[in-house]
């Protein structure tokens, strides 16, 4: 099948020409030049694709000449809810980048899914959770009942993005759950994205990379996975914090200025001041030893020096 397929894959992949399958005109559709790659690599004697948007996936394997189960919220499968009909070899999962494209009831019409198959995709369409954390579940639901269904010695290539809201980075790579063996890491240059034909001015850094993940099922039953959880710590009970960063982040979180009573009453209590005896006297220390961090103004009250 794959004779005349010369391009090897390496952990950085670009590809400036879309190639031959799927739909250009389908927002966020990939290349089938990665499908191909992916294919030529593996050697999978099947694949399948359970959001397979314009079927990029289908028509590839279609030309590479091996069987492909493709399935979509479009045309009657909602991942969420339906059952994976296989238990597959290798899995290729291109996922909504949350909101940045919507998919039901703009690439295709609701009311059409509807007629055809009983249910209102938008209510299943993971481009159409209103909030981060509600499409990290929805997605990480998915990726865990994929990964179930696969045969042991199973792989799954997961192609994913990060978006930029806000000044803030929601990572799909990062919040993603990893179960099983991570193969790889690759770094897919992005080619004909809106960003490309804007300019951007202040501090943006424009994102024109994806990423794809390679799995493998190694053991049936029992799955390592690595999962992403997030949490506040206080850096008074931080083993990694000084005394100084303590300190200044106390005169921080006072605007800058606090009697010395203030900080004693902020310390006291933390894993910090319980470790040492005399915390009282090391408070004192710091505020003495660290002259351009902090000065004293008035009697018994510190400041943070304010750097030019
Ligand atoms: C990024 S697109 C896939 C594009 C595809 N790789 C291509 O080249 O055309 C994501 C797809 O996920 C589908 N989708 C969203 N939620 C779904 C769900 N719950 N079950 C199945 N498909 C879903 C959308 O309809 C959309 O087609």
């Amino acid at each position: 099948m794959m004779e005349n397929h010369t391009r090897a894959l390496t952990t950085v992949v670009s590809y400036p020409e879309r190639g031959q399958g799927g739909n250009n005109r389908y927002r966020g559709n990939c290349s089938p030049k990665l499908i191909e790659d992916l294919i030529a690599h593996f050697k999978p004697q099947e694949i399948c694709d359970y959001m397979c948007g314009s079927n990029t996936t289908g028509d590839v394997a279609r030309t590479m000449g091996i069987v492909s189960h493709t399935y979509d919220l479009h045309s009657g499968f909602d991942l969420l809810h339906s059952e994976i009909p296989e238990r597959p070899e290798y899995i290729f999962w291109h996922p909504p980048y949350w909101d940045i494209i919507r998919y039901s009831d703009v690439m295709y019409r609701a009311s059409e899914v509807q007629q055809r198959y009983g249910y209102d995709p938008r209510l299943f369409d993971l481009s159409r959770i209103p909030t981060w954390d509600g499409f990290v579940q929805a997605m990480n639901y998915c990726m865990m009942k994929q990964f179930c269904a696969l045969e042991r010695g199973g792989r799954m290539a997961v192609l994913v993005g990060d978006i930029k809201k806000k000044g803030k980075l929601f990572s799909m790579l990062f919040e993603l759950a990893k179960p099983g063996v991570v193969e790889n890491v690759i770094i897919k240059a992005q080619h004909n994205c809106v960003s490309d034909r804007r300019t951007y001015g202040g501090r943006f850094i424009p994102i024109v990379h994806e990423y794809v993940l390679l799995l493998r099922k190694e053991t049936p039953l029992v799955i390592p996975f690595l999962m992403t959880y997030r949490v506040n710590s206080d850096i008074r009970d931080m083993p990694g914090a000084t005394w100084r960063d303590i300190i200044a982040d106390i005169l921080e979180d006072c605007n800058g200025r606090a009697p010395l009573e203030e900080i004693y009453r902020r310390v006291e209590g933390h894993k910090r001041a319980q470790s040492q005896q005399w915390w009282k006297e090391k408070v004192r220390q710091t505020l003495q030893i660290n002259p351009r961090t902090f000065e004293k103004a008035d009697r018994g009250i510190w400041c943070l020096v304010k750097h030019a």
